[in-house]
């Protein structure tokens, strides 16, 4: 017996452990030795009834997704389920912590299923672009029913114990010695007798289902789906299983999973799992962290407001920090119905919303920030307000504290200068909605210090956050590369481009809105002012600015909003205006296609990745994906814009960069030299974007 798997016999029971850390994934060296031990164990006159149960602090949490795409090492888990299906006894899968993916898929090969009060059941393979393939479309359905079965895999989310109970799933769930109890449930289904249903013989619960509705779900779901395949292939596997003898839809499942497992978009979402583990090894991480019990945020506004929430969200009480009385309440309200709001949509419990509003403490006082363990500013973007803002912070904080700054593109070094302390110092840019989105870029300046960028990295863990660590320049990588994208846009709708077209062109690529669409959310004001600070013009933007069409928050701005809706319609004076400026500056208009809007701003957004690698401001190509799903809603199907260039080819970017180079001569389609280099080797480590 391997170190993986053992048996232990209990009181006629054989109880087969199995353990493999962390989380006792079905590696090769699990499956080998499980499969051995229950065709021992199959006819084993000394064993009444078998117990599968992990050691350590989970069930099964999955395949080894490290085997992914490599030729499978039999015996695959699809056999070893087989071979449970034969057994003339009771099989049980004891489950504690997650039961997922292959690890449900094992327990649904058992002829019953008994849990802990606190496990979760789920099958999240689509959340790797995938089904499960392991017979978890074809089972779970005869246990929960098609409609349960179909939510459960297209959300990939996991249920508790109690719903599993209520569900079908688990036919016990248990509070104490999980193991004692699993295997006196072994022996009195034993004592019972048989015969032992297996999961696949059990037809009842589908023979009803309404096949219409099904359908109809399946449909909501699809449209839900933005052009990702895994849901509508789960979707059609579950259809199998309604629709089809078991062995066929059995079959079937597994022709959708390998189409699904070679398919660039799974190869995409995979690069991207692995692409926020390796996020967070940073240099350091090892290194002893500073305690942060109590945070402050100077400013409610937008942002101020969100991040406070992030905090106190994560369980941290917060002091927010505004100029006067009134800003300080107007911040505070906000907050409050921003929580009253998800309470009324159900997301929030009014106790949870009670015990987080007890978390805040507002001021106007900087003192009152002199027992915070970190304080955040996020204050006008002005170089001078940040300045001051951080020379009070250095007399007041305690010695130790973190200081941070918010800034979307001010240098993080000249504000760490404006104090005694710069290795306290470092960038937290958080994104709009501070309090839902994922991501967080970790600005580490020149003088930051490792044991502070450690801190705060898993801080960032602690309050949910998704994690990228960059390099000090203007914007650091996700604004930086924005303004690539978005440098062509004013050029498009001179040449010929429509807003809507340039917006539907993003769309159908599978951003959930295009550049117009969102500048017009974020409020055309922004950019216009930096343009100003920056002594910068837009053709059209300024003159849409200087109407007082600042986007949805005026009603009007790349297009026309009604009745305070946030549905964009085209607008024909948007239009008439932009062919105006055209012919002023002499330009006629032509017909531009989505593979041109594509090149002139994707494959701009590529080079200037490539141009951050080459100066270290981001550490990895893939640090640069996870910065772009998570901030900026580059679609997941195809692994940020690092990997998309990948699958786009290189050679074909360089080469259409190259031409654009040549028709326009701007300086944002010169191409990168490490971007000529990755399309030369292919990997862009090897193309000196890796330290
Ligand atoms: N809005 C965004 O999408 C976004 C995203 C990321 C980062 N940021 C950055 O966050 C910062 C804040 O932006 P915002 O959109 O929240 O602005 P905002 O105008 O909504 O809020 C700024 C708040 O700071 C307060 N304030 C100004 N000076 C102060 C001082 N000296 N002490 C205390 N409070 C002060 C103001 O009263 C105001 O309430 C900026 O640096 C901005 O670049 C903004």
């Amino acid at each position: 017996m391997s170190s993986s798997v053992s048996v232990a016999n209990e009181n006629g029971v054989a109880v087969v452990t199995i353990d493999n850390p962390p989380v006792n994934a079905l590696s090769f060296h699990v499956r080998k030795p499980l499969h051995e031990a229950l065709a021992a164990l199959r006819d084993d006159p000394a064993a009444s009834a078998i117990v599968i149960a992990c050691a350590g602090r989970t069930f099964v949490a999955g395949a080894d997704i490290t085997e992914f795409g490599k030729p499978v090492e039999q015996p695959e888990l699809r056999a070893i389920i087989v071979l449970l299906e034969t057994f003339p006894k009771p099989t049980v899968a004891a489950i504690h912590g997650t039961a997922l993916g292959g690890g449900l898929e094992l327990a649904l090969g058992c002829h019953f299923r008994v849990a802990d009060r606190s496990a979760r059941l789920g099958l999240p393979e689509v959340k790797l672009g995938l089904l499960p393939g392991g017979g978890g479309t074809v089972r779970l359905p005869r246990l929960v029913g098609a409609a349960k079965a179909l939510g459960m895999i297209v959300s990939g989310t996991p249920i508790s114990a109690g719903e599993a109970k209520a569900a079908g799933l688990a036919d016990a769930v248990f509070d104490g010695d999980l193991l004692a109890q699993a295997v006196r449930f072994a022996n009195e289904m034993a004592d019972r007798g048989g015969p032992f249903v297996p999961v696949r013989d059990r037809n009842d619960r589908l023979a009803g289902t309404d096949l219409a509705a099904f359908d109809a779900q399946a449909a909501e779901l699809a449209r839900k789906a933005r052009g990702l395949e895994a849901p509508l292939t789960c979707a059609e596997a579950v259809r199998n299983a309604i629709t089809l003898p078991f062995d066929e839809a059995l079959a079937a499942e597994r022709q959708l999973f390998l189409k699904l497992v070679s398919g660039d978009q799974s190869q995409a979402q995979r690069h991207l799992f692995f692409a926020e583990r390796e996020a967070a090894k940073i240099p350091g991480k090892d290194l002893q962290k500073r305690r942060i019990d109590r945070v402050g945020v100077i400013g409610a506004g937008t942002m101020g407001g969100g991040i406070a929430m992030a905090f106190a969200n994560g369980g941290l009480p917060v002091t927010l920090l505004e100029t006067s009385e009134e800003a300080l309440r107007r911040g505070l309200a906000t907050i409050e119905k921003n929580y009253t709001v998800s309470v009324s949509r159900g997301s929030l419990t009014d106790e949870a919303r009670q015990q987080r509003l007890g978390l805040f403490k507002g001021s106007t006082d900087y003192a009152d920030l002199a027992d915070c363990d970190l304080i955040i500013e996020a204050v006008f973007e002005d170089m001078a307000v940040k300045r001051e803002v951080f020379g009070k912070l250095d007399a007041i904080a305690r010695p130790g504290a973190i200081l941070a700054t918010n800034t979307s593109y001010l240098d993080v070094d000249a504000i760490a200068a404006s104090t005694s302390r710069p290795g306290d110092v470092l960038g937290m840019h958080f994104f709009s909605p501070a309090n839902v989105m994922k991501l967080l870029e970790i600005v580490r300046a020149e003088k930051t210090a490792p044991e502070v960028l450690a801190t705060i990295t898993d801080l960032a863990r602690r309050i949910g956050k998704v994690a990228v660590v960059v390099g000090v320049c203007h914007g650091f990588v996700g604004n930086r590369m924005l303004s690539a994208r978005g440098a062509e846009n004013e050029a498009l709708l001179l040449e010929g481009a429509a807003p809507c077209q340039v917006d539907k062109t993003f769309t159908d690529f599978g951003w959930p809105m295009g550049p117009f669409q969102m500048g017009d959310l974020a409020g055309l004001d922004i950019g216009w002012r930096n343009r100003r600070a920056r002594g910068q013009t837009a053709v059209i933007a300024d003159t849409l600015c200087e109407q007082g069409h600042f986007g949805q928050k005026t009603g009007r701005g790349w297009y026309r909003y009604e009745n305070g809706s946030r549905e964009p319609i085209a607008d024909s004076e948007v239009e008439a205006l932009i062919r105006a400026k055209a012919a002023e500056l002499g330009i006629a208009p032509r017909a531009i296609g989505a593979d041109e809007i594509i090149e002139r701003t994707l494959y701009p957004l590529v080079n200037e990745g490539a141009k951050i690698l080459a100066e270290g401001i981001a550490a990895r190509a893939s640090d640069i994906d996870v910065v772009w799903v998570n901030g900026y809603g580059f679609p997941i199907g195809k692994g940020g814009p690092m990997f998309w260039a990948g699958l786009e080819g290189a050679g074909t970017i360089v080469e259409r960069l190259e031409y654009w180079h040549g028709q326009t001569g701007r300086a944002i389609f010169e191409p990168a030299p490490v971007l000529r280099r990755f399309a030369e080797t292919g990997s862009w480590d090897e193309a000196g974007g890796a330290r």
